[in-house]
């Protein structure tokens, strides 16, 4: 199992429900591997310095959402070399046409129309597809915005392995049955994401619990009175009743049975939200403080990472056929 998280400022609740509860879930029934995607992030960042530390508070925040790191593997992806140079064969791989139609990329680069549009947030699914196919991934679990990801990662590996010859495993993607698209509190048509305008719709794993409270009392809700989960007709109470059935581990159909009224529902969500949050707050904190022991975990993550990587990467390499050094 493999997913990665892009380094690119706080971690919110999509990011939480959407795709770290289930690796945590996961680890210790897989061989699970978690990057952080440095690299990635680049595609958007500009700013000197940032990067590293907020990579460092990233795998703080792994380790506080319960990843154990004695059996699930952490890296870094710009540490491991392989990661680029499969991206390249990756890119090869891929045809321009297919990455034309990759929704994030249209939506990420009609946002920054004003700004600089790097080659890289086009190629972008090329270096995801080498991230994936590195560790022989079976399953991926992603929110629902990273499926189109996952499925060309695998176009990607069937037409690799046609041409030639069984190289690469066929991954799949595996999203929560609850908060597998956690939507904007303020704007709930659109999904919940940093690079939304304001932030008073987005909940980040360190608010505040008073913070949080009020971000869901002031949650836009739907025209009518009565509780019912219907994500078309109503997407803002539909998202509620989403935010509270994976937080209390129900359906949004059950959860929806106890209120008949908004403002009772976004309390009682917010309050199952913050008691859900409170230990990783807590414990987030007191990583924090030990930046050595991260630094430690990580270098520990990476070695593992990197023997994984490098071996499946000689591997493509023999496929194709390169002259070996
Ligand atoms: P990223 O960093 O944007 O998000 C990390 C994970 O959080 C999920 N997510 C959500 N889930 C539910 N509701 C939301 N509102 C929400 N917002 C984010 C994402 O689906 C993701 O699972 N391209 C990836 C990073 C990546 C990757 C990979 C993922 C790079 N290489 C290899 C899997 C495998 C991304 O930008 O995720």
């Amino acid at each position: 199992m493999l997913s990665c998280i892009q380094p690119t400022g706080e971690v919110h609740l999509g990011n939480y429900l959407g795709a770290l509860r289930t690796w945590v879930g996961g680890q210790h029934e897989n061989d699970v591997f978690h990057g952080i995607v440095d690299l990635h992030a680049l595609t958007v960042t500009e700013t000197p310095g940032v990067l590293g530390d907020n990579t460092l508070s990233l795998a703080a925040m792994l380790f506080a959402v319960g990843l154990d790191p004695d059996v699930a593997t952490i890296f870094v992806q710009s540490h491991i070399a392989a990661h680029s140079q499969l991206a390249w064969i990756m890119e090869c791989t891929v045809s321009y046409g297919e990455l034309s139609r990759m929704t994030q990329f249209k939506d990420k680069a009609a946002k920054r129309e004003a700004d600089f549009v790097s080659a890289g947030l086009f190629t972008y699914p090329a270096l995801q597809a080498a991230d994936i196919l590195l560790y022989d991934a079976q399953e991926v679990p992603v929110g629902d915005d990273q499926r189109q990801h996952i499925e060309i990662t695998r176009d990607i590996a069937v037409r690799f392995n046609h041409r030639f010859g069984d190289t690469f495993v066929l991954p799949k993607a595996v999203t929560p049955k609850a908060g597998a698209r956690v939507m904007d509190l303020q704007n709930p048509e659109n999904k919940m994401s940093t690079s939304a305008s304001g932030d008073g719709g987005i909940v980040y794993l360190l608010d505040e619990p008073t913070v949080i409270e009020r971000k869901f009392k002031r949650a836009v809700t739907d025209s009518g009175s009565e509780v019912v989960y219907d994500r078309t007709a109503k997407p803002g109470v539909a998202n509620l009743l989403d935010i509270l059935a994976a937080a209390t581990n129900t359906t949004p159909e059950k959860a929806a049975e106890s209120f008949t009224q908004y403002g009772a529902l976004k309390s009682a969500t917010g309050a199952a939200v913050v008691e859900m949050l409170s230990p990783i707050r807590k414990r987030v904190l007191e990583l924090m403080n030990d930046r050595a022991e991260l630094a430690r975990l990580i270098r520990r993550g990476d070695e593992r990472a990197e023997a994984v990587a490098s071996a499946t990467l000689a591997r493509a390499h023999r496929a194709i056929g390169v002259l070996p050094r």
